[in-house]
């Protein structure tokens, strides 16, 4: 049986439909009051636990083989992290782990606080002797449909500078995490996932504009000036300020790699970025339908 948690993420509800189309046992971990996505059925069964309650999490992991193990992020997503490592050991089964970070994990770059969270999240879990895999994926395609109202406007403003981002589909990552989880020869192993190319968020806001048929131009605001935004925004202070260092890592060029792995795991190609825009034009902003 797999546990999956974050189930009903933007990655992990993917996970869970991937593993059920290969026949698998799964348990979601699932908040209590949060919704259940009614595709999952009888089939998936949910779980009531928060990542802050350990007695909750020894009830969801209890009889598990392997874990995804996806957290949201959050202040504490270090510790939470740690705690279903923990719950995981628990268990005395010697599941698999699969940890879900992000690219940048084995550089830990100084001053980007997901990755710090990620990495301490990492060394309880190799700390352990539990059988670990990680998936460290660059950013999501899909964090550009939170922005489809600056597209509408015709103006990305970001704090990526002028560097290249090897963005990646979450659905690669979500089907690459159901190889890892439902295959064998992955223990030990740290896979960085992206898209087929790096683009700059020049060329991003080009193929945005491309598809929704209107021009999109892209700044590069400072820091600062892009903190203060998200701030006077409502932003959560800690999200905003990890969201304007992990820009930082961008505009350094640290998030430009391209690896193949999403292909070795998968056997197919990582979705391309204009593949995606025009797959979701409409949400973004084009005319329906196109
Ligand atoms: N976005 C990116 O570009 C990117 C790139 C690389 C790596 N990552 C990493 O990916 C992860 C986020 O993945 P995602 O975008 O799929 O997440 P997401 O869509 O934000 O979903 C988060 C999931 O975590 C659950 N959750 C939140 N707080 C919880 C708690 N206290 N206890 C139990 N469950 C809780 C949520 O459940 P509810 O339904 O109850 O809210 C939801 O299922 C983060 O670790 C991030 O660092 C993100």
């Amino acid at each position: 049986m797999i546990v999956v948690t974050g189930a009903t993420g933007t990655v992990g509800s993917e996970v869970v439909s991937g593993l059920l189309g290969r026949g698998e046992e799964v348990r979601a971990l699932v908040r209590a009051g949060s919704a259940v996505p009614a595709a999952w059925g009888p089939r998936v069964e949910a779980v009531a636990a928060d990542f802050a309650d350990p007695d909750s999490l020894d009830a969801a992991l209890a009889g598990a083989d392997a874990v995804y193990l996806l957290v949201a992020v959050h202040p504490e997503m270090g510790t939470h992290e740690k705690n279903v490592v923990d719950a995981a050991v628990r268990t005395g089964r010697r599941p698999r782990v699969v940890l879900h970070a992000a690219a940048g994990l084995g550089q830990r770059p100084d001053g980007v606080r997901f990755l710090a969270a990620h990495a301490a999240g990492f060394d309880r879990l190799a700390a352990t002797g539990l059988p670990w895999t990680v998936l460290a994926p660059n950013g999501f395609f899909q964090n550009f449909l939170g922005m489809a109202e600056a597209v509408r406007g015709g103006h990305l403003a970001l704090p990526g500078g002028t560097g290249a981002v090897s963005y990646v589909d979450a659905r690669d990552v979500a089907a690459a995490a159901v190889e890892v989880l439902t295959g064998d020869g992955h223990e030990g192993a740290v896979y960085t996932l992206t898209g087929p190319e790096a683009l700059s968020h020049e060329e991003i806001a080009g193929r945005l504009g491309a598809a929704v048929g209107h021009p999109v131009t892209y700044t590069a605001t400072e820091p600062d000036a892009a903190l203060a935004g998200m701030l006077a925004a409502d932003w959560d202070p800690w999200r905003a300020a990890g969201l304007v260092e992990l820009y930082g890592l961008y505009a350094a060029g640290g998030a430009a790699g391209v690896t193949s792995d999403v292909e070795k795991l998968t056997g197919g190609a990582a979705r391309s970025f204009t593949g995606f825009t025009a797959e979701f034009a409409g949400v973004l902003g084009g005319e329906p339908g196109r």
